[in-house]
């Protein structure tokens, strides 16, 4: 990616407009690498065509999976389960946690050697969530500082089932382990926290694969070897919906700027994923969602969102999962908000591409607004709609930073400079174009 791309914004006057945001990212993923699992053609949609998915692509490929992408449409010619190759060289799964945790678990029930890597951020995120579950199930994985950094190399076996209770409300970990069982031979139960993004469970499901789901586990029981069952999963071919994650930048710009209404169609209104929605309703945004159906699984909808005197509130427990990936934007949100954000239980902010507690609190800070790091969160004094401080604000390559300071340009004065600008490419390489047009 390229660094150094330096880019400096001043506040427009109105915001109006109907968005139309990319693919859903997690979605992406997941539509490449089941179908790469699947045995037959499926075609793909409206995919990402970010930085994180393009790496996803690359290593099912170098797995041995046939795949062709004309700009956001793919098609997969899926191998099976049991029809993937050993690699020949390191998988590369550049800044995506997704491709390296979720390619964990599926490599973790395939007969050979493999080894993923990432870039530097990505080899320093934390990997025993994912190697000691596994190795709980049979798998042998090892990497760096004892099993927990990339990169992690996976020596591929029979999958026992068994009953696993995840500790951290995290999807990736959750597939990684769904995944390895589907190559196994007895089922796999999950408890504990299963209360991450669902669309695993979800897609193998609209696969054929059969998954239960309770009120507090999850039970795959991996096909068997008899003939009808060697063809799931099955291939599917989708139409991937617009990404709440990517769609709540324009959510809070409408609720902060003072002249504003934005549409955003078309995006996945999965509830494992709309606490960001939540959130600003609570915090007094005008909102309206329409339209919602549903397609291959998932559910999906209009959000239209207008200018709003937003107050401060407390994001905490279990709305935590629903809205990790949208506390930087939140946070601006809170930062224009009249009264105090209490942000708790979210320490997995700290795991993320970068340490999300202490940039984002840095980058508040710099924009004149009071914040302050705790443990597991942070606490924002809200400005009650005063302009915030233009300032020169790092995204230190971190996709989701340059784009909530983006949002913050739009209320900030004189002018914003965002440096690394073009991290944005990693989830959402239209961004700039859009944030211009407006
Ligand atoms: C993702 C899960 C989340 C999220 C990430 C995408 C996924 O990470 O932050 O952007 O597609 O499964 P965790 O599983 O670490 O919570």
């Amino acid at each position: 990616m390229p660094n150094n791309t330096h880019l400096t914004l001043t506040a427009p006057r109105r915001l109006r407009g109907v968005i139309t945001v990319p693919g859903d990212k997690s979605i992406s993923h997941r539509a490449v690498m089941f179908n790469a699992l699947a045995r037959g053609k499926a075609r793909i949609t409206n995919f990402l065509v970010g930085a994180d998915c393009l790496s996803t692509i690359q290593c099912m490929q170098a797995l041995g999976a046939t795949i062709e992408r004309n700009d956001t449409t793919v098609t997969v010619q899926g191998v099976g389960v049991r029809g993937l190759r050993e690699p020949n060289d390191l998988l590369d799964c550049g800044n995506s946690g997704t491709t390296l945790r979720l390619l964990a678990g599926i490599l973790a029930g395939q007969p050979f050697f493999s080894v993923l890597t990432g870039d530097a951020s990505l080899r320093s995120r934390p990997q025993r969530r994912i190697v000691e579950p596994l190795r709980a199930l049979g798998a042998t994985l090892d990497g760096r500082s004892d099993g927990d950094r990339a990169p992690i190399m996976v020596r591929g076996t029979a999958m026992h089932g068994g009953t696993y209770t995840l500790k951290v409300a995290s999807a990736q970990v959750k597939s990684a382990l769904l995944l390895a069982a589907l190559a196994g031979d007895a089922p796999l139960q999950l408890d504990g926290r299963i209360d991450s993004r669902d669309h695993t469970e979800r897609m193998l499901a609209a696969m054929g694969v059969d998954i239960g789901i309770g009120l507090n586990s999850i039970t795959l029981f991996p096909p068997s070897e008899d003939h009808a069952s060697r063809l799931i999963p099955a291939p599917l071919s989708l139409r991937v919906p617009g990404d709440p994650s990517s769609a709540a930048f324009w959510w809070v710009a409408a609720a902060i700027h003072p002249d504003a209404e934005l549409t955003t169609p078309a995006v996945c209104l999965n509830p494992t994923r709309t606490g960001a929605l939540d959130a600003l309703q609570a915090m007094g945004a005008d909102i309206t969602i329409r339209a919602e159906r549903m397609e291959s699984g998932e559910p999906i909808g209009d959000v239209t969102v207008r200018s709003s005197n937003l107050r401060g509130t407390t994001l905490a427990g279990e709305l935590i999962p629903r809205l990790i990936d949208e506390i930087p934007v939140l946070a601006i949100a809170a930062a224009w908000a009249t009264g105090s954000t209490h942000i708790r239980d979210a320490q997995e902010l700290r795991a993320k591409e970068t340490d999300r507690i202490t940039t984002v609190v840095e980058g508040l800070n710099a924009l004149g607004v009071q914040a302050q790091a705790a443990d597991d969160g942070m606490h924002i004094e809200g400005m009650a709609g005063a302009g915030l401080r233009g300032a020169v604000l790092a995204s230190h390559h971190d996709h989701r930073l340059a784009m909530a300071w983006a949002i913050a340009a739009l209320v900030a004065h004189p002018q914003t400079t965002i440096a690394d600008a073009d991290a944005v490419q990693v989830s959402y390489p239209t961004f700039w174009e859009t944030w211009h047009s407006l």
